[in-house]
């Protein structure tokens, strides 16, 4: 009757104990998400990100951080927070801001050994991440995001890599949807190149507007029910629990996301109005009938962060950096995370697969297009760059805040020659893409530099501007810009799997191209407006731009 297994089975599950949770491989299924053994998955967590520093600069009109932290990076740092973590019983954090230059072993390896999976925004304050103002899809941005892709592939505990953080953030930008579709496609694509089943997600800046947004991101254009163009996790920032609130606070959210088709849960939740926050949202969000909609959720934050709206840490660190001192919000949070029982259900053969159903059409919460920008094409970039008659070669590296501004300058010199921007130009509403609209912005400077100063008669002073463009000796004669993208892009509108950058760590067998190296063409850009719009009831989400990677300034 006892069979000679069960001490077997036992000593496993001594062992596992011993050893904390190992992490086992997370998917989606339906709407939900599963672990390898089929139990539902629900992420229990918190933000993981010291907030950036501010720099009060003409450069950032917004006051995003300049700074960031790898919070991934620094061993020591983790190891100190490590016990806090696994106090608070989490199984996942959040990162906003990543860097893959840096060594991520020592973090990454002990998150895994205490069973917590990471969540990882790909995108970096001020110009790597997708301008909600200037919406574009580029080499550079594609590029940064592989790198870091690459650095963390070897890990088996990254649950997803998020394409953007509250891009879109009100009904003036929804726009930019269609560049932030067209990130989770390729990023996607690379992904199962690599054969990782790492989810992409996103998270959302809350706001009555956004399922179509959210209907829209896991949506499929062809209407053949494919997620090629889909992200897998849907993550939303809320702040609507407020205090000891009663769940119907919840009621009209749940039923925004009650029929959604993908995975969904709280990328941030926590609102910290009215001093130390009970967590009481906890008990609801963790169990039916939010647990059929929602996974779990994160909380905000472990590391302090500040704004107009409060103070979100649980947490505050000593000033040598060796201490961790932890707050009534962080006893209160590990109170309700350890009395979390999610329900297990409903079970994964029964979640099914999940449906990509056809896109919303364009409405006033959404003009986003369902013609989605190109893939990115470093190789076709670099061969129109380097064919160029006048190219952008500043003085400095620091080329973020003058791209903008000479962009501005050559457009409209050109447009006074009878030419235009519209090749460097896309419309995530009408779905119109120029052809060299994807290329690094430095590239889209040197294209309209080109462009004036051939119609210009190839003046030696019209390739200048002020000392930032140099002729381009090896350009064969004659050729025009024009001519060289029609032969470097063949093929613009081309979707297609990317390859890892050149230079970049991973193994591309094929791959191509160099990597973008510049800056953006927006910051401090003439035409460039501040959106003072005032967000009644949501101010509080507007914080979150303050931390590292909720930054879309490019
Ligand atoms: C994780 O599970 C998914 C779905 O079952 C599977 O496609 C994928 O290969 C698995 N990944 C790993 C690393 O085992
Ligand atoms: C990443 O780290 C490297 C090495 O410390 C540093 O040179 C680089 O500036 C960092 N990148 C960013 C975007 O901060
Ligand atoms: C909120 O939803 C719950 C459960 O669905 C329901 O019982 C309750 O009446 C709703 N409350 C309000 C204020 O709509
Ligand atoms: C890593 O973190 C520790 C603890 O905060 C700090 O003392 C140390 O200076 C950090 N190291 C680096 C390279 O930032
Ligand atoms: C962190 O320190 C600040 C300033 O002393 C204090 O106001 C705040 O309550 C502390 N936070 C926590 C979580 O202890
Ligand atoms: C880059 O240039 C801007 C504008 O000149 C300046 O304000 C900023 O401090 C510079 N950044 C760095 C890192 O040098
Ligand atoms: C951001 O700008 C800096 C130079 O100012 C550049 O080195 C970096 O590659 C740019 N990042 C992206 C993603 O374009
Ligand atoms: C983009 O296209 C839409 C629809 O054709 C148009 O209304 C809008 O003005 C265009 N936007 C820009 C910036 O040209
Ligand atoms: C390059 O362009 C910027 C922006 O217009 C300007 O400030 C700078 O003086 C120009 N020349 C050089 C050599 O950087
Ligand atoms: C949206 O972002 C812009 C900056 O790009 C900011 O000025 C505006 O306040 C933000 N809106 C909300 C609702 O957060």
């Amino acid at each position: 009757m006892h069979s000679w297994r069960t001490p077997a089975a036992l000593a496993a599950l001594l062992a596992l104990a011993s050893t904390g949770s190992a992490v086992q491989n997370v998917s989606r299924s339906g709407r939900y998400l599963y672990n390898a053994d089929g139990s539902r998955f629900f992420i229990k967590g918190v933000a993981y990100q010291p907030q950036g520093e501010v720099i009060v600069d003409p450069n950032n009109p917004f006051g995003e951080p300049s700074t960031f932290i790898d919070p991934l990076a620094n061993g020591t740092a983790c190891a100190r927070d490590l016990p806090f973590l696994q106090q608070l019983q989490i199984n996942a954090i959040r990162a906003y801001s990543v860097n893959a230059s840096l060594d991520h072993d020592d973090c990454m390896n002990a998150l895994s050994n205490a069973g917590i999976y990471t969540i990882i925004d790909l995108s970096l304050p001020v110009n790597g991440s997708i301008n909600r103002d200037q919406p574009a899809w580029t080499t550079n941005l594609l590029d940064l995001y592989i790198d870091t892709i690459n650095v963390f592939n070897k890990y088996n505990n990254v649950l997803a890599f998020n394409v953007g953080n509250e891009v879109i953030n009100g009904t003036d930008n929804t726009v930019a949807a269609a560049f932030v579709k067209a990130a989770a496609r390729d990023t996607r694509a690379y992904l199962n190149s690599i054969g990782s089943s790492a989810l992409v997600g996103y998270a959302a800046i809350d706001g009555d507007w956004i399922v179509d947004l959210a209907e829209y991101l896991s949506c499929d254009p062809s209407g053949s029910n494919s997620g090629s163009t889909s992200i897998d996790l849907w993550g939303l920032n809320n702040y609507e629990w407020c205090g000891n609130a009663d769940p119907s606070v919840y009621n009209a959210t749940n039923q925004r996301f009650q029929n959604y088709n993908i995975p969904a849960y709280f990328s941030e939740f926590g609102c910290a109005i009215g001093g130390p926050r009970p967590w009481t949202e906890v008990g609801t969000l963790f169990t039916s009938p939010m647990s059929d909609i929602w996974s779990g959720g994160l909380g905000f934050s472990y590391f302090p962060a500040s704004s107009a709206a409060g103070q979100f840490g649980m947490v505050n660190i000593s000033a040598d950096g060796s201490t961790v001192t932890t707050g009534q919000d962080f006893d209160n949070l590990k109170t309700q995370y350890t009395e979390v029982s999610p329900p297990n259900s409903p079970s994964q053969s029964s979640a099914g697969s999940t449906s990509f159903p056809s896109c919303p059409a364009e409405n006033t919460n959404l003009l986003a297009s369902t013609t989605l920008p190109p893939t990115p094409n470093d190789a076709a970039c670099a061969c129109l760059e380097s064919a160029l008659s006048c190219q952008f070669t500043p003085d400095t590296s620091n080329t973020t805040s003058i791209i903008g501004v000479l962009i501005n300058e050559a457009c409209s010199l050109l447009g006074a020659q009878g030419g235009s921007c519209d090749d460097i130009s896309g419309n995530g509403t009408s779905g119109v893409y120029g052809r060299v609209s994807a290329c690094d912005p430095s590239v889209e400077l040197s294209y309209v530099m080109s462009e004036y100063y051939e119609a210009t008669n190839r003046l030696a002073t019209s390739c200048s501007f002020g000392g930032n463009g140099t002729v381009n000796a090896n350009t064969p004669s004659g050729l025009s810009a024009s001519a060289a993208a029609s032969s470097c892009l063949a093929n613009p509108s081309a979707t297609f799997t990317p390859s890892a950058p050149s230079g970049s760590g991973a193994a591309a067998p094929g791959s191509s191209g160099s990597s973008g190296s510049s800056g953006s063409k927006d910051n401090g850009a003439a035409g460039f407006a501040l959106n003072p719009q005032a967000w009644l009831g949501l101010a509080v989400s507007c914080a979150f731009s303050l931390l590292g990677g909720a930054l879309v300034l490019a």
